[in-house]
């Protein structure tokens, strides 16, 4: 379906008026407003009930307007630009003195990614073509379209159910084809030391390691110092409101079967097929395959958050690394499921 000419009108000049509106990316659905501009930047953060300090990633039309947003960029940057993007992988390089502050959390750094999203890359040429918001800075700032800490959005009807009454224009691009966040990597260290992986996704440090000959360091434990600066770090992450446990394939039939025997609603997600005497109360069965898998795993989450389970039974899936961003993100959401938001990610 080719973008909608009248709704991206609408949608630059919302964002020219400091106003929010929701988009597609090829990871999740973004909220998006003028990165350039503090006050609208300030609205994102009401609007998700997001902690202050906690930084936004910046979206450009192309790598064309990167220098407007990044200094002193290392030519392993460029590489990765020229490789990944339009794609899900986001740099964090050292910030110009342009960049507002509410977008870097008070940091010295700034995450930017070009989307691969056809509509998203559709509105980001279009806000350039219209000047570019303040400054002509041509950057929109958008985390995932969700209320802070609960499941990212993979179609424009989650969006409505998260924040449906917070944002002017929803621009509905279909289902996000990844289905989680984007491949995170610090490159603003100092130049002797390897790039790091903040946040695992779609693009694998092989895929890094080939275009740049060096592997990026693993992701850091969470620790007080480097805990805002990836909200994804933080431990509880991408959660459910029902309780969540992650069970061994060997041990699914059994837990399902204490669950029921006891009289507690137990909503399952597997990989593997379930013998029919198992019948929990709710059932999503995904493909065995990382990407489809990651692609459907949000939504399928979603599902059974609303069957009013008492339990949410995940499937635990294999221990290899082409799963690695997949495993990521049910940890941390069976770490912050069934917590009142307000008390997630708070040390
Ligand atoms: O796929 C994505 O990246 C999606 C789509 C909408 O583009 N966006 C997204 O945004 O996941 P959000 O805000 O939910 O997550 C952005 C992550 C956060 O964990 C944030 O801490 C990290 O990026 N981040 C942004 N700027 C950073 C910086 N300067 N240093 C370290 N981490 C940064
Ligand atoms: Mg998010």
């Amino acid at each position: 379906m080719p973008p909608d000419e009248n709704e991206i009108a609408r949608a630059v000049a919302l964002l020219q008026a400091g106003e929010l509106v929701a988009l597609p990316t090829e990871t999740v659905y973004g909220l998006a407003a003028d990165a350039a501009n503090p006050v609208a930047v300030r609205r994102i953060f009401a609007a998700k009930g997001r902690p202050v300090d906690h930084p936004l990633i910046v979206h450009l039309a192309g790598a064309g307007c990167l220098d407007r947003w990044a200094r002193d960029i290392p030519s392993l940057a460029w590489e990765l630009a020229e490789a990944f993007w339009p794609g899900p992988l986001t740099l964090v390089l050292k910030r110009t003195p342009a960049v507002p502050t509410a977008v870097t959390g008070g940091q010295e750094t700034v995450g930017v990614r070009v989307p691969g999203h056809p509509l998203a890359l559709a509105l980001l040429r279009a806000y350039a073509a219209a000047g570019g918001g303040l400054g002509g800075m041509c950057g929109l700032a958008a985390p995932s379209a969700n209320r802070f800490g609960r499941i990212s959005p993979t179609d424009a009807a989650h969006v409505r159910e998260e924040l449906g009454d917070k944002v002017r224009l929803i621009l509905d691009g279909g289902r996000c084809q990844v289905g989680i966040e984007s491949t995170i990597v610090d490159l603003s260290r100092d130049g002797a030391l390897p790039p790091r992986l903040l946040r695992p996704g779609r693009i694998t440090p092989e895929q890094i390691a080939a275009v740049i000959g060096v592997w990026p360091e693993a992701p850091q434990p969470p620790s007080a110092e480097t805990a805002p600066r990836v909200s994804g770090s933080l431990e509880a992450h991408y959660a459910p409101a029902t309780p969540m446990r992650l069970v061994p394939s060997a041990r699914l039939a059994e837990v399902i079967g204490i669950l029921r025997a006891t009289e507690r609603r137990c909503a399952v997600l597997c990989h593997s097929e379930l013998a029919d005497a198992t019948a929990p109360h709710a059932l999503v069965s995904l493909p065995v395959d990382p990407q489809r898998y990651a692609r459907a795993l949000y939504a399928a989450l979603r599902e059974l958050d609303q069957t009013a389970a008492d339990l949410i039974v995940v499937e635990e899936i294999p221990a290899t690394p082409e799963w690695a961003a997949v495993a990521d993100r049910l940890r941390r959401a069976a770490c912050g499921a069934g917590l009142p938001a307000d008390s997630l990610n708070r040390p």
